[in-house]
């Protein structure tokens, strides 16, 4: 697995002639009345030439749309970029409209080695967008063709032109959105690995070698720990699979800690339904179905590189959900982690049996909130579509991860837990069955993981949420902004920023 990062970064605030890049862009905003250039050091002249010919050359400031021409001789840059930013309000674009620009303009001029952005920033922030922007869209996963003739490398300087080159803040601004960036890559990555090479084994394998050379603790717990422990919901769903199951734990912890945090990721590692097995469409992007463990793991290694003032601990519940003479049966009753009795009716709603297991770990530790990251239901995709992913649990809790992912540049939506759905869930065997209500399958599966949720030491039941990124996680369509095809990396930005915000509020 290649996780290699080669982007830098540099912010200047000098003439744009003394710049020599390959490629100089400026943003293109789509005004009421067509067109329009923003704020950018060209010289009257080149302004209302451009202006002039962006209709005929196409030019509309359509988000995405990215328009070369040869550069202008007053620059150093040997051609110049139209890229669209969309509808921009007040003449001020919002952070993640800078973010989806600059990524929409670096991964569509790979090949390119050096491109320079003069779009207009009043704000750190704002710089920092365009570097998290160009970093999330120069992702190129290291791909198995045989033919790489074509092949064109992404863009690995990136010069920013802002009059706040000079700010204090502007270094942690930008070291923040190379961490950032860096995290959802690989968890891009991770998700991007073809089943055979990813596996328990190696993805546990995997996150020991990315925690290298950070304080985090990495425990592996191998399929004769867990056995022995009893974690039936992740033994259970793995037993089918030639490639026994593992949970590994993550341990990142601050001596200036404001709080203690728990994520929880869901880590099937190819999810084929089991003997509930599912359609070949619907089995095929199944490989994505370990993005919630691979967000987990890379938020908790974000957090610990950025040295942030908080304790947190990842669980990844990883298993490979295969039929086989071995697997679980439709019927059958499993003891989960805790000691309550599920009776597995679906094996294909395999998700909440791992996570079950890794919400009462969690819970055993006391922490102050836990959040659970899974690619859980096809419900999800149904209700919120391909882009948003679906928040459920404490009010509190969902609020808090709604305002980070707005933040951060992810689509986050509150979900209900109605509670008469839980009697849907009732078994005649055992304490619960897997499956219940079809009608709103999200929020079922939701009720059915809240049921894992321990209580604190104050007696109250943990505060919990619970992403259900299904949808948001892989993208099948084309690449947009600075989102590629397959795994994008969701949750990881949201995740980081919702500790930001702990701790944050703390002081
Ligand atoms: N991994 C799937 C959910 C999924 C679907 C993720 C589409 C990404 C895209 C999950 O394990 C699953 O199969 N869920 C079942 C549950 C059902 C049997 C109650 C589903 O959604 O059909
Ligand atoms: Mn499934
Ligand atoms: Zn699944």
């Amino acid at each position: 697995m290649s996780f290699k990062e080669d982007i830098s970064f540099r912010v200047v605030s000098s003439e744009l002639a003394k710049v020599s890049a390959d490629a100089l862009v400026v943003a293109v905003g789509k005004g009421a009345d067509g067109p329009v250039i923003l704020d950018a050091p060209l010289s009257t002249a080149a302004l209302a030439s451009l202006k002039a010919s962006m209709p005929a050359l196409g030019v509309t400031g359509a988000a995405d749309q990215v328009v070369r021409l040869p550069g202008l001789p007053e620059t150093g840059a040997k051609i110049l970029v139209l890229a669209g930013i969309g509808a921009v309000k007040n003449g001020a674009a919002s952070d993640e409209a800078l973010r989806r620009t600059a990524g929409a303009a670096i991964r569509q001029l790979a090949g390119l080695k050096h491109v320079l952005f003069a779009i207009p920033t009043t704000a750190v922030g704002q710089v920092a967008a365009l570097a998290e922007g160009a970093a999330l869209g120069a992702y190129q996963y290291a791909s198995l063709h045989s033919n790489t003739k074509d092949k064109r490398d992404p863009v690995s300087k990136v010069t920013i032109h802002s009059t706040l080159a000079k700010d204090p803040e502007l270094a942690a601004a930008l070291e923040r959105a190379a961490v950032v960036a860096k995290a959802v890559n690989a968890t891009r990555t991770l998700v991007n690995e073809p089943p055979s090479k990813l596996y328990p084994a190696t993805f546990a394998e995997a996150a020991r070698d990315l925690a290298k050379g950070l304080p985090v603790k990495v425990t592996i717990l191998d399929e004769k720990r867990l056995l022995k422990d009893g974690y039936g919901g992740i033994m259970g769903v793995g037993q089918g699979s030639s490639r026994p199951p593992r949970m590994v734990k993550l341990e990142y912890k601050s001596d200036r800690a404001v709080a203690d945090l728990a994520l929880v990721g869901k880590g099937i590692t190819f999810d084929s339904g089991g003997i509930s097995i599912k359609p070949g469409a619907g089995m095929v992007t199944m490989k994505c179905d370990m993005a919630g463990a691979a967000a987990v793991l890379n938020t908790v290694l974000a957090v610990a590189d950025l040295g942030l003032p908080v304790n947190v601990t990842g669980w990844l519940c990883i298993a490979e959900n295969m039929p086989s003479g071995t697997a679980i049966r439709p019927s059958d009753v499993l003891t989960m982690f805790g000691g309550k009795t599920v009776e597995v009716l679906n094996t294909d709603a395999e998700g909440r049996l791992v996570m079950a297991d890794g919400l009462v770990a969690a819970s055993q530790e006391f922490p102050d909130v836990i959040i659970d990251v899974a690619t859980l239901t096809g419900a999800q995709v149904v209700a919120l579509g391909h882009r948003t992913a679906g928040v459920m649990g404490d009010e509190g809790v969902s609020a808090a991860l709604k305002a980070a992912a707005d933040r951060a540049g992810e689509l986050v939506w509150p979900m209900p837990l109605p509670e008469e759905l839980r009697p849907s869930l009732e078994s005649p065997v055992a304490d619960m069955a897997n499956i219940g209500e079809r009608m709103g399958g999200m929020m079922t599966a939701a009720v059915f993981l809240q049921e894992f949720v321990g209580k604190g030491k104050d007696g109250e039941t943990i505060p919990w949420a619970h992403l259900d990124i299904a949808g948001p996680a892989f993208n099948e369509a084309s690449p947009y902004g600075y989102t590629p095809k397959q795994g994008t990396g969701m949750a990881v930005r949201t995740l980081v920023a919702y500790v930001e915000d702990v701790v944050a509020r703390s002081a």
